[in-house]
């Protein structure tokens, strides 16, 4: 027998319903505990204990709406997150990449949900190192794209305090950003290799022929039918043979096995050919 459906609590989805309408920021594909949650702390933050009143609190409230979301879309990352990925990522994939190619054939690489673009600057600092600087700058074309406005226009100055490098080792950081006064700056050719957007994973069409897409800490906030959604177009979005790299702690969930794993301590998945998408499910 099927489980049932979990309950949805009506004064909470009139919530959401109302962010949608009112901001057209659609939440009903993410998790409801996870949602809960966040919507919790922002509401012990301004002493409110119910939806109801945490509603018309947001209706009357502008600054309240980005603290909200600041909460619910955590931006929460640093450069080369999961070293050890990173360095399977550079000494067993991208070679791959590069040499499967002709001379001159571009490469794509995609970072969906970027935050404030550590990820992507990451990679390229990955290629830059592997091919060199002016290949990059010939032939690697990168896109990097989040929900979150505030974030991608962060990503877009490049620009990160001596907190946010601490990961970044010292022979990396001096050949790849200046700094300036208190900040670090990422190298501004290289940055012309990149194109930023905002992008609703759970919404909006797939950037195509995508050879390397990167989404990491991402697919875990979504209900599994949103998961199955978003890979099913990232299926669409890879070509053949192209690499699928997710996050530690994120989970591969979909009916069909559209992606084979071929290192799953370092969530690498390549795509599986010869598929019949149109029978695959596109919300
Ligand atoms: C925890 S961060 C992960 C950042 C980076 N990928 C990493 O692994 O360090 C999650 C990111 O996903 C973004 N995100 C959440 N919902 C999204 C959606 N529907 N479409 C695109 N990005 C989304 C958030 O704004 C946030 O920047």
């Amino acid at each position: 027998m099927q489980p049932s459906p979990p309950q949805l609590d009506p004064e909470f989805e009139a919530l959401l319903e109302f962010l949608k309408s009112s901001r057209g920021c659609d939440l009903t594909n993410y998790k409801r505990s996870t949602l809960k949650r966040r919507f919790r702390v922002r509401m012990e933050a301004v002493n409110i204990n119910n939806y109801q009143s945490y509603f018309k609190y947001l209706e009357s409230n502008a600054q309240e709406y980005i603290a909200l979301l600041n909460e619910i879309f955590v931006n929460f990352t640093y450069f080369f997150r999961d070293k050890e990925a990173w360095d399977y990522l550079a000494q067993n994939i991208i070679p791959q990449i590069v040499s499967n190619k002709q001379a001159d054939e571009p490469i794509r690489i995609w970072s969906a949900g970027c935050a404030a673009g550590q990820e992507i600057y990451s990679l390229l600092i990955l290629f830059a190192e592997i091919v060199g600087i002016e290949f990059c700058l010939k032939r690697v074309k990168a896109f990097a794209t989040d929900v979150d406005e505030a974030a991608i226009s962060q990503a877009r100055q490049r620009t990160y305090s001596k907190k946010e490098i601490a990961g970044i080792p010292p022979n990396l950081l001096k050949k790849y950003f200046t700094k300036i006064e208190k900040n670090y700056i990422f190298e501004r050719k290289l940055r012309q290799s990149i194109i930023f957007g905002c992008h609703d994973l759970a919404k909006d069409a797939p950037i195509s022929k995508i050879d390397l897409l990167l989404c990491r800490n991402v697919l875990m906030y979504f209900e599994k039918q949103t998961q199955e959604a978003i890979l099913t177009r990232f299926h669409f979005a890879l070509k053949n043979t192209g690499f699928l790299f997710l996050g530690n702690i994120d989970l591969l969930i979909h009916e069909r096995q559209i992606f084979t794993p071929i290192n799953l301590k370092h969530r690498m998945y390549v795509k599986e050919e010869n598929l019949e998408i149109e029978n695959l499910l596109i919300l």
